[in-house]
């Protein structure tokens, strides 16, 4: 699919950079999860999570730390290298990292976990969430569940560089089919970089529908008005997570939702 293709191509630009940027983050001890998602996650000793869309792996590893036993998938071989290297370089031994698009993982890999995990600018990058929804029934154990955390839909209809300015234009229409077409990537753990990029913008409902549609369970859907660093204009509030401060109590800025099997 040339959007995919186009988006491998884009990441790729940008794998050696948070690399360098998460690496620096570690040896400073700056880098924690969210703790939004470490607080709905619990206890995740020893338990098998299978983290689509990792990135450079450094999510994985925090999640690693935490006591689990982790598999990162990302798109990008460059991602994959980097977050191995990482990995190796910070002597964490239960991660492992995998090179595939999530939309054909089940082809090539049978494994069974305990939690399918995926988080911060993940779903918009899967052209077709049925079959998200069905991949991640099939990776999962039957008594595992499914969690995620990432912008909020209503959040990302908006023009990015507007709400900076307190204003909400709608840029990217809700009921939008069609990807969206950039030319620019990153920007989070890195410059932004010139590469092509296609981004989905889906409704609550059809992330809701993608995991029913695969028999899944929802346990609950939550939103916030905050978020980690990288979305615009947002400044550290008192908890320790980001907002937009004029926006804050106003409008949702991320959600999550966990799923399960039973
Ligand atoms: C914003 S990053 C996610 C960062 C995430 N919060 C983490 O754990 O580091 C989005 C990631 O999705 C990956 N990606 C995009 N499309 C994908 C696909 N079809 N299959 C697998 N990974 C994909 C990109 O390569 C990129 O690393």
């Amino acid at each position: 699919m040339k959007e995919i293709e186009s988006n491998k191509q884009a990441w790729s630009l940008l794998a050696e950079d948070h690399y360098n940027h998460f690496k620096k983050r570690f040896l400073d001890n700056t880098l924690s999860l969210n703790q939004i998602i470490v607080k709905e996650l619990g206890d995740i000793t020893g338990k098998k999570v299978l983290h689509l869309q990792c990135n450079t792996g450094a999510d994985s590893i925090l999640l690693a730390k935490m006591g689990a036993i982790v598999t990162g998938v990302d798109l990008v071989p460059e991602n994959a290298y980097y977050a191995e290297k990482l990995a190796e370089e910070l002597q964490i031994t239960n991660v492992n990292f995998i090179e595939s698009d999530i939309m054909t993982l089940m082809e090539k890999h049978q494994e069974k976990y305990d939690i399918v995990f995926t988080s911060e600018g993940a779903v918009g990058w899967l052209p077709d969430l049925i079959k998200w929804g069905h991949t991640i029934r099939h990776f999962l154990k039957e008594d595992g569940f499914f969690y995620v955390n990432d912008s909020h839909p209503i959040y990302l209809i908006f023009d990015e560089e507007k709400i900076q300015n307190e204003e909400l234009t709608v840029k990217y229409p809700y009921f939008k089919k069609d990807p969206d077409e950039d030319n620019y990537i990153g920007g989070y753990a890195s410059d932004s970089k010139e590469g092509k990029n296609y981004f989905w913008g889906y409704t609550i409902s059809e992330i809701i529908n993608a995991l029913a549609n695969a028999g899944l369970f929802i346990e609950y859907f939550n939103e916030y008005d905050v978020s980690t660093p990288g979305m615009g204009g947002s400044v550290k509030d008192e908890s320790g997570l980001y907002c937009i401060p004029y926006f804050k109590g106003k409008l949702p800025i991320t959600f999550s939702l966990k799923a399960s099997v039973r």
